[in-house]
């Protein structure tokens, strides 16, 4: 039996576009860990958005702050969306899902990209490229040019407007993330590859000094090289299989991650998660979202993909609460889905089925009562 004291505490925040639609699937998952295999959570779910915004003014009302405080871990469906405009600049910088990573520090984001070859023809890459493609991107979530200041856009003498923005790196938020990164790669081939832009930016100089300082000092066991990020992104279409950990900043790894995507099929694939420090509880903050963002064009419509949201609560189930059996049956689970032909629209291939956001939740449902079934057979 498990007490108060081990529980994991999750908050589920669907929140804009298809976040809510995704969202419910892995509560889905998350409940039937809960209740078939014993994984100790205690959830709540909380409102974000345009929704709340309307009831009480705040995109983040103070319930939901409460409940994200109080979680060790946040499943997070999307932010943004046509209808958010409707939101002022000011209430939605307020909560927004940057500002929340900044909040909580959540400076290293795993990007794990995953060829699955049930879905080798759903991708744009032959399938010779996409074979043992299996590796994470480390991106930098919590500085660079996405936090840098000065930022804004001036008036100039001549009457032209000019925009500005500045990118910047510590050598500790270099160190933490890359420290990040080698760890990481320590549970996997030992190799990781730096991205940077080394040859134009001083910020990426001194990124590649201080990564192969921290590898020289504390990791001298694992491999190290380093690409420029327009290589990078090349060799990412080119030999995707190269690669075992990148590790990269903010807004590299938020491009390079797209183009990864389509080695995974879909972007509607891709979960992610986004981790703090580590408190001295040994407790570490985590937010875990699908890469996939708001989609409006398909939100309500009950299309969505919701794998990248399934897949993050696999890598909750392996990094919040240390289950890796149980993310391994998770993502063991996704796979059987895929190879007995579950596909959404994202996925599917002309003139082949096409199931809903919620018979997509299904089919791994049954998929995992199948997997496990067969694991109590052969104990
Ligand atoms: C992502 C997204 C976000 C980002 C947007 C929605 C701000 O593209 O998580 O990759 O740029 O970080
Ligand atoms: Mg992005």
């Amino acid at each position: 039996m498990s007490t108060r004291s081990n529980m994991v505490k999750v908050a589920v925040i669907g929140g804009e576009g298809i976040g809510p639609e995704v969202t419910a699937q892995s509560h889905r998952i998350l409940s039937w860990f809960a209740a078939k295999r014993g994984v100790p959570v205690e959830v709540r779910e909380a409102e974000y958005g345009i929704v709340p915004y309307l009831a009480t003014g705040k995109v983040l009302p103070d319930d939901t702050v409460e409940a994200m405080e109080e979680a060790d871990a946040i499943l997070w469906g999307a932010t943004g969306g046509p209808e958010t405009k409707e939101v002022p600049p000011a209430a939605r910088k307020a909560g927004s899902l940057l500002s929340l990573r900044s909040k909580y520090d959540l400076y290293a984001n795993l990007r794990p990209i995953v060829a699955r070859q049930a879905l080798a023809n759903s991708s744009p890459l032959k399938p010779e490229v996409l074979k043992d493609v299996d590796f994470v991107i480390i991106r930098e979530l919590t500085s660079g040019i996405y936090f840098g200041e000065p930022r804004g856009i001036e008036r100039l003498a001549d009457g032209q407007r000019r925009g500005f923005n500045t990118e910047q790196y510590t050598s500790n938020q270099i160190r933490r993330v890359a420290r990040a990164a080698f760890e990481l790669a320590r549970t996997r081939k030992n190799r990781v590859c730096s991205v940077d832009k080394g040859n134009v930016l001083e910020t990426s100089v001194l990124w590649r000094e201080e990564v192969i300082a921290l590898r020289n000092e504390e990791f001298p066991d694992v491999e190290l090289s380093h690409l420029y990020v327009d290589n990078a992104a090349m060799q990412i279409v080119r030999e995707p299989r190269q690669f075992d950990v990148m590790v990269t900043g903010n807004i590299f790894g938020d491009i390079l991650s797209d183009c990864a995507a389509m080695a995974c099929g879909s972007l509607g694939m891709l979960p992610s998660a986004s981790l703090g420090p580590i408190n001295r509880f040994g407790r570490r903050k985590a937010l875990y979202e699908p890469v996939h963002g708001s989609a409006p064009d398909i939100a309500g419509k009950g299309i969505a993909n919701p794998l990248g949201s399934i897949l993050s609560v696999a890598m909750m189930l392996r990094i919040t609460m240390n289950r890796p059996e149980d993310a391994d049956l998770l993502e063991r689970a996704v796979d059987a889905a895929l190879w007995a032909g579950a596909r959404t629209a994202d996925l599917a291939e002309h003139g082949t089925k096409k199931l809903s956001t919620a018979e997509m939740g299904n089919a791994v449902l049954s998929a995992l009562e199948k997997v496990a079934g067969k694991e109590r057979e052969h104990v």
